[in-house]
C-alpha cells in the first residue's frame, strides 16, 4: 500500500490545516496511508511522523495556524541532513511527501527528491510572492486582515487629522500593501514595485494636505523603511501629526477566509490527485481561473507577475 506524507514549512499561512486536510482525505480516499511530519523540515530529520486516520483531519478546516505546526531549519541546506530526512521517509515506506509553504520550502522538497522521494508542493504563504501562481494561500487572509485594522486606523486618524504610516508584511512583495492599499482607498502606496523615497512621501503628503485632504493613511511594505523613524520624520519635515503602526504577526493568524479555504482544499485535491498519478517535482497553483501544476524549477522561475495594473489603479482611484 502506498504511503505519504506531509509537512508544512516556513512562515505559516491561514489555510495551511485546510490544504492538510484535503491531501489527508484525497488520498485516504484512495486507500493510501497518510503521515504528518511535525515541525516541517526538522520533524522529518527528527522522524517526528505520525500516522493520521480519518478524524484527524477532522475540525480544522476554520483554523489558522498549521496544526502540524511550521518551522524554518537552516540546516536543511546542507545535503546530508537532507540524506536523513529521506531515510526517514524511506525507513517507514513513505514514498512521497507534499509540503505546503513558499519558496525556500519548495527548494527543500526539489532536494528530497534527488534522493527518490516523489514530491508536490503546494503554495502557502501571506506574501503573494510566488510568481507562477496568482494566489498563494493565506494572502487573502491577512489582505482581509490589513483592510480591517486600517479601517480601525482610519477612524482615529481622522478624528486627529493625522497621518498614520501603516507596515505590512510582504517580504520582497508589494501584494498584500498594493491589495490593502486599494480595498482602504489609503492615500499613499510604498512597496517594493514604487520607487519609495522619503522625499517623494514628503511631497505628496505636502501636496495632499494642501489639496485640502485632513487625514492620510500611507499603506508601506516591510523593509522599505523603519516606520517610528519614518514618522517622526514626516512630521518634522511637514508638520502633519504622524502616527506609525507595525501590523506584524497578527497578519498571519485568524480563521481562513472562505476564498483561502476554497483555494486550499483545491490544491489539497490536485496535490493528492499528483502523487496518486505518480507525478513529481511539481507544484500546484492557480492562473487565470485554472488550477495548475509546473515542474518547481518552472515555477521558481517564473517571470515576475505584473502589478502594473494594480499600482495604476490606485494611483486613479486614491
Ligand atoms: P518559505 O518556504 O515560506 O519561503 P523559508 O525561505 O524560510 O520559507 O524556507 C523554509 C525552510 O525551507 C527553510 O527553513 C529550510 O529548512 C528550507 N529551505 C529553504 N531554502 C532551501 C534550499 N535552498 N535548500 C534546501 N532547503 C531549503
Ligand atoms: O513569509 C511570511 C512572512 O510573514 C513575511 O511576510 C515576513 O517577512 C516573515 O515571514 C516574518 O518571518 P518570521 O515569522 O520568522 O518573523
Amino acid at each position: 500500500m502506498k504511503k505519504i506524507a506531509i509537512l508544512t514549512s516556513g512562515g505559516d499561512a491561514p489555510g495551511m490545516n485546510a490544504a492538510i486536510r484535503s491531501v489527508a482525505r484525497t488520498a485516504l480516499a484512495k486507500g493510501i496511508q497518510v503521515y504528518g511530519v511535525s515541525y516541517g523540515y526538522k520533524g522529518l530529520v527528527e522522524g517526528d511522523i505520525n500516522e493520521f486516520d480519518r478524524f484527524t483531519v477532522s475540525e480544522k478546516i476554520d483554523k489558522g495556524g498549521t496544526f502540524l505546526r511550521s518551522a524554518r531549519y537552516p540546516e536543511f541546506f546542507d545535503t546530508e541532513v537532507q540524506q536523513v530526512a529521506a531515510k526517514q521517509l524511506k525507513d517507514r515506506d513513505i514514498s512521497s511527501l507534499v509540503v505546503i509553504g513558499g519558496d525556500g520550502s519548495f527548494k527543500g522538497a526539489e532536494a528530497l527528491s534527488q534522493f527518490g522521494i516523489q514530491v508536490i508542493g503546494i503554495p502557502g504563504t501571506i506574501d503573494n510572492d510566488l510568481d507562477y501562481t496568482d494566489y498563494s494561500i493565506g494572502f487573502d487572509t491577512a489582505v482581509n486582515t490589513v483592510v480591517e485594522a486600517i479601517d480601525k486606523l482610519r477612524d482615529t486618524s481622522s478624528s486627529h487629522q493625522r497621518c498614520n504610516i501603516v507596515e505590512v508584511m510582504g517580504r520582497n512583495c508589494g501584494d498584500i500593501a498594493i491589495r490593502s492599499a486599494i480595498a482602504t482607498g489609503a492615500k499613499y502606496l510604498a512597496s517594493p514595485e514604487t520607487n519609495y523615497s522619503r522625499e517623494a512621501l514628503v511631497a505628496d503628503l505636502q501636496q495632499q494636505f494642501s489639496d485640502g485632504i485632513r487625514y492620510s493613511i500611507v499603506v508601506m511594505t516591510e523593509h522599505l523603511d523603519e516606520p517610528y523613524e519614518l514618522a517622526k520624520y514626516v512630521q518634522y519635515q511637514t508638520g502633519i501629526e504622524t502616527r506609525a503602526t507595525i501590523l506584524g504577526h497578527v497578519q498571519r493568524g485568524g480563521s481562513p477566509t472562505a476564498f483561502d479555504r476554497h483555494l486550499a482544499v483545491s490544491f489539497g485535491r490536485l496535490a493528492g490527485e499528483l502523487i496518486i498519478d505518480g507525478i513529481s517535482n511539481h507544484i500546484v497553483g492557480i492562473k487565470d481561473g485554472q488550477f495548475i501544476h509546473v515542474p518547481i524549477t518552472e515555477g521558481l522561475n517564473a517571470p515576475v507577475r505584473d502589478r502594473q495594473f494594480d499600482i495604476t489603479t490606485f494611483n486613479v482611484t486614491r
